[in-house]
């Protein structure tokens, strides 16, 4: 079948604003929307930028809007969309275009790196490795599924209306620490996570639950959290 596909480019380096352009691939109903992104790139417009690398949903590097909504072009079919004339293909909302479907992902990352997402030891180091009981690990299954997409973060509204607001994946990130059994910063990472731009400006859209390829229950997790400082820090402002 022929699948037509409208495709946000933008070369901020040549041009004067945004464009969409349409293309049309031979493909099969149960072939991934990357699969066409790549036959667009290798038989038709060698121009066309995005990222791809493990193609099976494990890298996170193809997010992108699909029909408006967040998700990884390598997950998604084309008989996903069998209802759209034309699919329309465009960058992760609220983030910077480098080139058509390309975004800068520096801030994003810093955003995750502010929540300090790796191990303190409580102690120095044991013998052998840290264990943890099976119980603690199961807080922590979830969560760690995230190949930070950036999906939740592009579909967020509160992103765009508070760009200072950390966002749904480094909370994540803050959330596979606060709740790891071994870490010896719980209180500092508390106090992190009650600064007026970490949890608490999340209004419950569920939004990035929705789009998480990973199926990550993101706004169940950050409401956790919000639980947790009030049981610890009982001042806290909200
Ligand atoms: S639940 Fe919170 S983080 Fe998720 S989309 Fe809504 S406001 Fe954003
Ligand atoms: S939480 Fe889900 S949507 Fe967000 S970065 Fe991680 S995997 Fe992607
Ligand atoms: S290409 Fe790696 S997640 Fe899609």
């Amino acid at each position: 079948m022929q699948v037509r596909f409208k495709i946000y480019r933008f070369d901020p380096d040549l041009d004067q604003e945004p464009a969409y352009r349409s293309y049309s691939v031979s493909a099969m109903p149960e072939e991934r929307i990357l699969d066409c992104l790549n036959r667009i790139k290798w038989e038709q417009d060698g121009t066309l930028a995005y990222r791809m690398s493990c193609a099976h949903g494990v890298c996170g590097s193809d997010g992108m809007r699909i029909n408006g909504v967040c998700a990884l072009a390598c997950q998604k079919l084309v008989r996903d969309y069998a209802d759209s004339e034309e699919i329309m293909l465009e960058p992760l909302p609220f983030f910077q275009v480098r080139k058509d479907l390309i975004v800068d992902m520096d801030d994003f990352f810093a955003r995750v790196d502010s929540m300090r997402p790796y191990f303190i030891a409580a102690s120095p180091p044991p013998e052998k490795e840290y264990p943890q009981s099976v119980e603690a690990h199961k807080k922590q299954e979830d969560v760690i599924r995230c190949i930070l997409c950036a999906c939740c973060t592009g579909a967020c509204p509160v992103m765009r209306e508070n760009p200072d607001y950390v966002g749904p994946a480094a909370l994540v990130w803050a959330y596979r620490y606060l709740y790891d059994s071994r870490d010896g910063q719980t209180g500092q990472r508390l106090e992190r996570l009650n600064e007026p731009n970490s949890v608490w400006p999340c209004v419950n859209h569920f939004e990035c639950t929705r789009v998480c390829p990973k199926e990550i229950p993101v706004t169940k997790s950050i409401n956790e959290m919000k639980r947790e400082i009030k049981k610890q820090i009982p001042e806290s402002a909200k």
